[in-house]
């Protein structure tokens, strides 16, 4: 019997990320699933394998922690597991003038939205690397293209993780391994009520399904597409983003956030 791949997928209690956890069981992978709700990833396990059959792991952790990503992978080689794909899709946003942003919601957000992502993937790359095949997947946003006023850090975020992955993606040429970069449009998942943004003109324009998005996301993926955007509204936003005068699209990102 051939061995079934393993998908470590982060951020796997909701949104975008239960629904790739969905996509890759769908594709015969084991999986993975992490994320701090552990009642969602066990209720979300048991709805996986009763469909798809295989094995899934789930691990309830902090990726805001400092040694959140170094502990997760610790704990993953002590079950016995390896890991040939990683998604790493856990990430949140914060909205509001950065000067009244609570100092611990911004080293939250930094931590998992940049440095947890960094982390994960240094640590898992070499093995898969060492295999020559594999492939690691992250989440940033069309976020990524521009900056953001009224949500400046989580647009820094996602722009840092967007020229990560494209690095990492010319660095792994030619190993077998694939490295992608998906960039969603405003997706309707837990997300913008997290980051008390449900009420702002980007939002109430129109969403796309965190099923649609992460549909896109794994045929990319397992395409070694370097940059993944789901949908024409989104493609033809990173697009014009590339035109848009610099000024002009700082003024309207203002607007949209409701400045
Ligand atoms: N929705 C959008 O409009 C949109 C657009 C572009 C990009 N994205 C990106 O898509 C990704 C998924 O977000 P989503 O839209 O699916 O929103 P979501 O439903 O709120 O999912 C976010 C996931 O991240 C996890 N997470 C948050 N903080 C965490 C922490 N400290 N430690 C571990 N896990 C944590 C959450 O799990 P727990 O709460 O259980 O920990 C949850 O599973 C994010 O990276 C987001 O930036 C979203």
């Amino acid at each position: 019997m051939t061995e079934r791949p393993v998908t470590l997928i982060t951020g796997a209690s909701s949104g975008i990320g239960a629904a790739l956890a969905w996509c890759a069981a769908g594709a015969g992978h084991d999986l993975i699933l992490t994320a701090r709700r552990g009642d969602l990833l066990a209720t979300l396990a048991e709805a996986l394998t009763a469909r798809h059959g295989g094995r899934v792991l789930t691990i309830a952790a902090d990726l805001a922690e400092p040694d959140g990503a170094d502990q997760l992978v610790n704990e993953i080689l002590a079950s016995g597991w390896h890991v040939d794909q990683l998604i790493n899709n856990a990430g949140l946003g914060a909205s509001g003038p950065l000067a009244e942003m609570p100092p611990a919601q911004l080293t939250g957000l930094l931590q998992v939205n940049l440095v947890s992502l960094t982390t994960l993937t240094r640590l898992l790359l070499p093995s898969m690397l060492a295999r020559g095949h594999g492939g690691v997947l992250n989440v940033a946003s069309l976020a990524a293209f521009q900056p953001g006023p009224l949500m400046a850090a989580y647009y820094a975020s996602k722009a840092y993780g967007l020229s990560f992955s494209e690095a990492l993606h010319e660095e792994t040429r030619g190993t077998g391994v694939r490295i992608s970069c998906l960039c969603p449009g405003a997706t309707s998942t837990g997300f913008a009520r997290e980051a008390q943004m449900e009420q702002s003109r980007l939002f109430r324009q129109g969403t796309a399904t965190a099923e649609s998005v992460a549909r896109a996301a794994w045929r990319g993926f397992q395409r070694g597409q370097r940059v993944i955007l789901p949908g024409w509204k989104t493609k033809l936003t990173a697009l014009l983003s590339h035109w848009t005068p610099h000024l002009l699209s700082l003024r309207l990102v203002r607007a949209l956030h409701g400045g």
